[in-house]
């Protein structure tokens, strides 16, 4: 393994982590109007006060360091640099990612920077979010000035973290924000995520940066019935990546009708050159033919699940990484990879995970495996760092190498953690 370029990382998210919602000018995102709705998160909670990491940062970056890691993923909070989504710009809000990369660098821990995990500002969903083909071109600001900030000192810039997720759990199931159930709003949702990311392309190059691509969610999906299976990959997988590699949109209850203004360049924009994918993988689906417009059926988890009831499959991720081997043309890394389980703190030093010790390893085997056959295979990370908000199922579900105690933020490591630093010493 060449740990030079190989890149051993963890995976973290601004809103999942940080805290400090009101703090240093900080404005609203969808997600803290979101956790105010009553039933919309499991506990109750809201990404206040997470980990605390906006003050904390320099304690997780020594944990990063005692890891070993080379490379740490995290975001960018948008509304942190432009508190309205546009305009005016927040100087102490930039000056935070300033402190968190400088520090990086000096510990030789590779920024890999999200401009987009999920936090839009509340000022653009109240111009119609997502909807609205605005919010695009509000994003190219954005990114023009998060590229031109950091262009020199960070070497990955992905712009969309799953917009799957915006799209279809944002504007769909409601599960998300904005907690819509619409889905007119969620193809306009999905096309403009996908403009906001070629017109992000477009700025970030504007703006000096090196490396530039996307992260997006995939399911390996599987099943007896050749159709079902089809379909259920046009809309878990080739929704996104088909645009991206200038398909167009697949054909599917899923593609863009009229009522999605899709403009003549569109399409070119969406599937500019890329210079690397991120490919976020947890699970399969097993599908079956099944009824409506969108006839397919799920068919239950095989066993083990983890905590989010997710089926244990680590060969999926060695297919999925073959297939984009095959399919895509360019440098992959295993964004996102890892497991909940309900991790059980009584003041020792060290917390016993086994389950996501046995999950991790037998991911990150089947991730090198491929790589040992060819495919070009860049980087792995572990999602996540630290046990933080977990979306919808709030402080409910924890997938960190170390545990947080939330409410005296203290961090204490798992037995995942101790495994992990141990493949990084050998050179995993
Ligand atoms: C992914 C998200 C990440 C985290 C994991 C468990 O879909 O990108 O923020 O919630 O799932």
């Amino acid at each position: 393994m060449d740990r030079e370029t190989f890149l051993f990382g963890a995976a973290t998210s601004a809103y999942q982590i940080e805290g400090a919602t009101q703090e240093d000018g900080r404005g609203p995102s969808i997600w803290d109007a979101f956790a105010r709705r009553p039933g919309a998160i499991r506990d109750g909670s809201s990404g206040e006060p997470a980990c605390q990491h906006y003050r904390l940062w320099r304690e997780d970056l020594a944990w990063m360091r005692w890891l070993g890691l080379t490379a740490y993923r995290f975001s960018v909070a948008w509304p942190r640099i432009l508190p309205e989504g546009k305009g005016r710009i927040n100087p102490k809000g930039l000056a935070f990612y300033d402190r968190l990369v400088d520090g990086l660098l000096e510990a030789g821990i590779t920024p890999f920077l999200t401009l987009y995990h999920w936090d839009l500002p509340l000022a653009l969903e109240e111009r119609g979010g997502w909807r609205s083909r605005e919010t695009a071109f509000a994003f190219a600001e954005y990114a023009a000035l998060v590229g031109k900030a950091f262009k020199d000192r960070v070497p990955f810039f992905a712009t969309l973290n799953e917009p799957w997720c915006s799209a279809f759990l944002g504007h769909l199931t409601g599960e998300h924000a904005p907690g819509l159930r619409n889905p007119e709003a969620a193809l306009r949702a999905a096309h403009h995520l996908l403009l906001a990311h070629g017109l992000g392309v477009e700025a970030l190059r504007g703006a000096g940066a090196k490396r530039v691509g996307i992260v997006l969610n995939f399911t390996w999906v599987e099943g007896e019935d050749a159709e079902a299976v089809d379909r259920a990959d046009r809309y878990h997988n080739r929704f996104f990546l088909d645009p991206l590699l200038g398909r167009g949109y697949p054909e599917s209850p899923f593609t863009p009708s009229p009522q999605v203004p899709i403009y003549p360049r569109d399409l070119e924009r969406i599937a500019q050159p890329l210079d690397f994918l991120g490919v976020n993988y947890y699970t399969r689906a097993r599908v079956a033919p099944g009824e409506g417009v969108y006839p397919v059926r799920y068919l239950p988890p095989e066993k083990p699940t983890t905590a989010m009831g997710w089926e244990v499959y680590p060969e999926g991720l060695y297919l999925l990484l073959k297939r984009l081997a095959r399919e895509t043309p360019w440098p992959l890394y295993v964004t996102e990879n890892g497991a909940a389980y309900p991790d059980l703190w009584a003041g020792e030093e060290v917390v016993e995970d086994p389950e996501r010790v046995a999950y991790l390893e037998a991911h990150l085997e089947a991730a090198l495996r491929a790589r040992a056959e060819g495919a070009p295979l860049q980087g792995y990370f572990v999602w996540s760092l630290l046990d933080n908000f977990e979306w919808a199922h709030g402080y409910t579900k924890r997938f960190g190498l170390l545990y947080v105690d939330f409410p005296t933020q203290r961090r204490i490591p798992k037995r995942s953690a101790f495994w992990y630093r141990e493949r990084l010493r050998g050179g995993a």
